[in-house]
């Protein structure tokens, strides 16, 4: 089995809880504290990497037409198909997705809560060239020395962290900044974020 189908398989499984676990007041006040910072920057069209069961759609008013969750995992994204209704949807990686579909530009890029850890360093400056030229991108990465331990074998852990390149994000994104257990990679403007230094 690929380290890739081991995350679906860890995902699919989550998937049947992940929104009961992620309901307790802890997580809803810094799903809270990143909208704040988040939302007023999610517009026009909405590339959603990792989209998960939805949190982008519970937290920001996107038209159907105007969005596109990508994910692996059948168990997340059934989630999020029964709870956003009509909203497009495309089960794959976003590596995969990317090399079938080189062309189309977003103007918001999201990989919210650790998704983009998964994508392979090659295609971090992939998600660059979809991006529209006015439009913003927020990438969650799992910040240094964290991974979510909850659902992963410490051989797991060990694999992702080897895969995550700290250097290339900073040297691939305009503005990394750590908000909770997240190092995000954006290029909204310094002034608009909680803290303006490198990780
Ligand atoms: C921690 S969850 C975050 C889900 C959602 N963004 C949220 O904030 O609730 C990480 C998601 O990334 C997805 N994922 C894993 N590998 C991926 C890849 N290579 N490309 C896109 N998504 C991936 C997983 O299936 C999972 O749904």
């Amino acid at each position: 089995m690929s380290e890739q189908d081991r995350v679906q398989a860890i995902y699919d499984e989550f998937a049947k809880t992940y929104d009961e676990h992620y309901s307790a007041d802890s997580f809803k006040e810094e799903d809270v504290e990143l909208f704040k910072i988040l939302s007023p920057w999610v517009r026009g069209t909405v590339l959603d990497l990792g989209c998960g069961t939805g949190l982008t759609l519970a937290y920001n008013q996107v038209a159907k037409e105007d969005y596109l969750g990508i994910d692996p995992s059948e168990g997340m994204l059934s989630k999020h198909a029964s709870k956003f209704p009509g909203y497009s949807l495309v089960q794959s990686t976003f590596e995969e997705w990317d090399k079938a579909q080189p062309e189309a530009k977003y103007d918001t890029i999201l990989g919210l809560y650790g998704a983009p850890s998964y994508f392979d360093k090659e295609s971090y400056a992939r998600v660059l060239e979809r991006l529209s030229p006015k439009g913003h991108y927020f990438l969650m990465f799992y910040k240094p020395g964290y991974f979510p331990a909850h659902i992963y074998t410490p051989e797991d852990i060990e694999a992702a962290k080897e895969r995550i390149d700290y250097d290339l994000i900073n040297s691939t994104f305009e503005n990394t900044f750590i908000f909770t257990s997240y190092l995000v990679a954006t290029n909204i403007p310094k002034e608009y974020l909680p803290i303006g230094n490198k990780a």
